[in-house]
């Protein structure tokens, strides 16, 4: 069981690949297609999550998708299951399998994220179905008073649950404490929470004996708030592997970094300036929701859902990322 934890999480990571988020729950989703003018039904989403998982050459860059349970649930028109038809083009099936981050009892309107009850069974259905990765999200918030002691307690304990749960399925968990960019605060605050965040999760992680060479941490870049004080990609590049290191372990797996809202060029420039610092204890790659399919979908939108062109704008994002990916050779230099 470890030793197939380990290959799935080395190949989650390896160069020159990163990950596709394309696990938005239906209603989160259903926002993005409305923004777009695109009627959203189980249909209209499946025949868009088709269209980007068929891009020619996905694989090549791309070692897993993360399905939310619909997609999951749902075949193509050539009529595979989507875990099935993604290890047929050479990916990795994944699972988001939190139900949502909830009202935190106790706090001032902060989040915990659920999922727990029940989640034992649904794993090993999932593992049985094809899954062989998962993902849980925490969101944690920055202002004066936030995030709480309790807050990052709370989705530290749960994210650690979660990932032992994964692990005793044969399951990679991708562990991921979502810091919300949204805030007037400075780099140096959000290195600072970052830092005590990270440090609760693998207080937690390590409580609960998570293999750690059989996860992935998915944090987010560290960066200013989006109405503080601006910081240059090589400032964000330097502060978030400098923080990283004084937390992260260096028997993670490796790190995949979520796009949070910024946009594609801004996250693409951020991951550059991380993969440019040498001696890097881990590989530092992607796993990218909207830094990855905003394009994308504008694109579908814009040309009455045109597979072809949709599939050349994904590949542009894809490729441009992954180019600035070090290759594995460099790392632990
Ligand atoms: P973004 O890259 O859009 O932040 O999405 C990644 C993700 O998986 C959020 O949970």
């Amino acid at each position: 069981m470890s030793q197939e934890l380990i290959e799935h999480a080395g190949a989650m990571v390896a160069h020159p690949k990163g990950i596709l988020a394309a696990d938005e729950s239906s209603p989160t989703l259903t926002k993005r297609f409305v923004a777009h003018g695109l009627e959203s039904t189980d249909s209209t989403r499946r025949d868009w999550r088709e269209t980007l998982f068929s891009s020619p050459g996905l694989g090549e860059y791309v070692s897993g998708v993360i399905l939310y349970d619909e997609t999951f649930n749902q075949t193509t028109t050539s009529g595979l299951s989507f875990p099935n038809f993604l290890v047929q083009h050479g990916m990795l099936p994944g699972i988001k399998v939190d139900t949502g981050a909830k009202p935190l009892a106790g706090s001032d309107g902060e989040l915990v994220t659920e999922g727990l009850d029940n989640l034992g069974p649904r794993l090993v259905d999932y593992y049985t179905r094809g899954a062989r990765f998962a993902k849980w999200r925490a969101v944690l918030q920055i202002d004066q008073a936030k995030p709480s002691a309790i807050c990052i307690q709370a989705n530290a304990h749960a994210l650690a649950r979660y990932a032992k749960l994964c692990q005793e399925s044969g399951i990679v968990p991708i562990v991921e404490p979502e810091i919300l960019m949204e805030g007037d605060h400075d780099l140096a605050t959000t290195r600072r929470v970052a830092g005590t965040v990270l440090a609760a999760v693998f207080d937690q992680l390590r409580s609960f004996e998570v293999l750690l060479p059989g996860m992935v941490l998915k944090p987010s870049m560290i960066t200013p708030g989006t109405t503080g004080p601006t910081a240059t990609a090589r400032e964000i590049g330097e502060v978030s592997v400098e923080c990283y290191r004084d937390v992260v372990p260096a028997s993670v797996a490796g790190i995949a970094l979520l796009s949070g809202g910024q946009s594609d060029d801004m996250a693409t420039a951020n991951l550059a300036a991380m993969n440019e610092i040498e001696a890097l204890p881990w590989p530092i790659t992607f796993s990218f929701g909207r830094a990855l399919q905003d394009t994308p979908m504008k694109v579908w939108a814009s040309s009455g859902r045109d597979r072809q062109r949709t599939q050349a704008s994904l590949m542009d994002r894809v490729t441009a990322t992954a180019s600035v990916l070090r290759p594995r050779h460099l790392v632990n230099v």
